[in-house]
């Protein structure tokens, strides 16, 4: 999604912009450009396609200016061309936008009738056109004040300003904005990892508010333009590491760094030697929760769905799963006695946390499981629970989804133990197989070979599907997930049960077919459904902990994970749908940390 930046600083920002847009590069984008003051005018900088391309222009026609504003822009109103390409810009203004302007339209016909023309296809030009005119008779408070107020949508801004020749404006309603300390230089952001090689000392922007950034102070304002005071915060350098290192791309850094990021986050959890989870201060007491209702997107939601398995497994709870733009908007019997958990890498997800803020609306309970602490999710929930995954910069989701079985995963057990749901015993027996899960982790993780040999079963398929039963539903829907948003080839995630209700028709002579098959309850019927698809041509790749070879003479291959307690497969089977993903990503030559259309940080609706 779209990436803000703005800089005022003592000596030339150009570089400094385009080195923070690189760092927002990770959220998907298709277009960058860059605008700075320079002797009183202003200096607009943009193209489509990649931050490298900017950096050529500027390296070609350099911008000074000790002040200025850089965009990443992710499509939503006009295609991704230069003209579209943030900033907008008049004589006066020049204005960067994440977010979406909803009465865009009305706005534009209201200037249009005043005289102003319009350059682009895009939402935001109307606001620097807006803050054009407002300027005429106005001075820069009430400028900003009365063009906030007539904008309907959401939106985090970058402002600079013909005639302000010393300051940068920030402003927010719905979309994040970060706002950095320097030395004789501040910075706002869309994210504090953006600024994080400038300052570590960070204020967030309060809903509907916004700043004015001089070099050596910053003013923060409410949305009826009083002064107000901003508390500061340290951020921690402690998971500054997100660099590739040797690797190819982050995401093969990421999917080999899982058994790294389960052991962290058992040990930021367990306390071993009392055997508890240290989970406290539950928003609602475990034994009086009614429901759980456990909310995200994407990957996020697959989360949840597994969580919600594992709920119905070791609990007496009712539990549901939703994706979040839909749960925001049905008309759901909201309930005090409810627990609602959302689930979010980012914490910036704008249909999840317009989810959460329902549930505040309501006065409801709410849980958020996080990476980034410093996100609006975090920061509203009732009680926060990181995944401690560090920097995730990969579009597609993996380290992270680990996280977030593993923080549920130790949020059922602790509140089924609390609720006297499992006994003691079942309970340090779970435990105890989770502790084991990083090992095993590390084990699948050293037999990506085998995946690497069986992706090209999958280049040239129209199409595939992914069939789980129970606790492997779940990851099956994830397998789904994670080939799309990287090959781009056509797959479904499927309860193998659901088959013969249809997708069976779509299974021809050597289509490739993936069954999650861990001998587990469910595994018999599996199996039957698998035999099914064998049946009718289709080429099956099986994952299973299954060593017998009762199946392997009609299977076109089978990947072996370890022998784990049947309830947390998913953790293993997890591993080999992902490297699959990605090989299959690798050998189309498709971009593997940016997937095309895609954005990390879905911040609008
Ligand atoms: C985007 C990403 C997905 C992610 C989803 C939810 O669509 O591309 O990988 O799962 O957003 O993101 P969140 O930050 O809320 O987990």
């Amino acid at each position: 999604m779209c990436g803000i930046v703005g800089i005022v600083s003592n000596k030339s920002v150009s570089a400094s912009i385009i080195s923070a847009l690189k760092k927002l590069e990770y959220r998907g984008y298709d277009s960058a450009g860059i605008s700075t003051l320079i002797n009183g005018q202003i200096k607009e900088q943009k193209c489509s396609g990649r931050v490298d391309n900017l950096e050529k222009i500027l390296f070609q026609n350099p911008s000074s200016g000790d002040l200025g504003i850089g965009h990443v822009r992710w499509a939503t109103h006009g295609v991704p061309n230069q003209v579209n390409a943030h900033p907008h810009s008049s004589e006066a203004v020049s204005v960067v936008h994440n977010g979406i302007i909803e009465n865009s339209d009305t706005l534009r016909n209201e200037y249009k009738d005043k005289g102003y023309s319009f350059k682009s296809q895009t939402d935001t030009e109307v606001i620097t056109i807006m803050l054009t005119d407002f300027l005429k008779q106005n001075d820069l408070i009430n400028c900003i004040h009365k063009t906030l107020k007539k904008l309907e949508g959401s939106f985090a801004l970058g402002i600079i300003f013909k005639d302000y020749n010393n300051l940068v404006v920030g402003a927010r309603r719905g979309s994040p904005l970060a706002v950095g300390y320097g030395h004789n230089e501040n910075f706002i952001g869309s994210d504090s990892y953006a600024l994080k090689s400038m300052t570590n000392k960070i204020s967030y922007l309060d809903d509907g508010n916004f700043c004015i950034l001089y070099k050596e102070k910053v003013e923060f304002y409410n949305s009826d333009k009083k002064k107000i005071n901003k508390e500061i915060f340290e951020l921690s350098y402690e998971d500054n590491t997100a660099e590739k290192g040797d690797y190819r791309d982050f995401m093969s850094k990421e999917i080999n760094e899982q058994s790294y990021t389960t052991k962290k986050c058992i040990n930021e959890y367990l306390n071993t030697s009392k055997n508890e989870i240290n989970i406290l201060n539950l928003p609602l007491e475990a034994k009086k929760i009614r429901k759980i209702r456990l909310i995200g997107c994407g990957t996020a939601y697959h989360s949840c769905l597994m969580a919600k398995y594992w709920i119905e497994e070791f609990t007496s709870l009712d539990v549901d799963a939703d994706i979040a733009s839909e749960f925001r908007y049905r008309r759901i019997k909201l309930d005090p006695n409810d627990l609602y958990i959302f689930v979010s890498q980012s914490g910036e997800t704008a249909d999840t946390l317009a989810a959460l803020e329902k549930c505040k609306k309501n006065n409801l309970k709410t849980c958020g499981i996080v990476n980034v602490l410093e996100s609006s999710i975090a920061r509203n929930s009732d009680l926060v629970l990181p995944i401690h995954a560090g920097p995730e910069i990969g579009v597609a989701s993996t380290k992270a989804f680990i996280g977030q079985l593993t923080v549920l995963y130790l949020l059922t057990l602790k509140i089924a133990i609390d609720r006297k749901d499992i006994s003691s015993e079942e309970y340090s027996k779970l435990i105890l197989d989770l502790r084991n899960i990083p090992d095993l982790i590390e084990e699948t993780l050293n037999k990506q070979k085998d995946i690497q040999e069986i992706a090209r079963d999958f280049i040239k398929a129209k199409g595939t599907m992914y069939l789980g039963r129970g606790l492997s539903f779940p990851i099956a829907m994830e397998g789904a997930l994670k080939l799309k948003e990287l090959s781009y080839i056509h797959a479904e995630g499927y309860a193998a049960g659901e088959m013969k209700h249809g997708p069976l028709a779509l299974i021809e002579d050597g289509m490739p077919v993936i069954v999650l098959a861990p001998k587990d309850r469910f595994y018999e019927k599996t199996i039957s459904n698998m035999q099914e698809v064998i049946a009718r041509g289709g080429k099956v790749l099986m994952i299973t902990d299954d060593t017998s070879e009762t199946m392997s003479e009609n299977i076109r291959f089978k990947f072996q994970i370890p022998k784990t307690n049947s309830s947390i497969n998913s953790f293993l089977l997890t591993i080999p749908i992902q490297f699959l993903a990605y090989h299959v990503a690798l050998l189309k030559n498709c971009d593997i940390d940016k997937p095309r259309n895609l954005a990390k940080s879905v911040t609008v609706e």
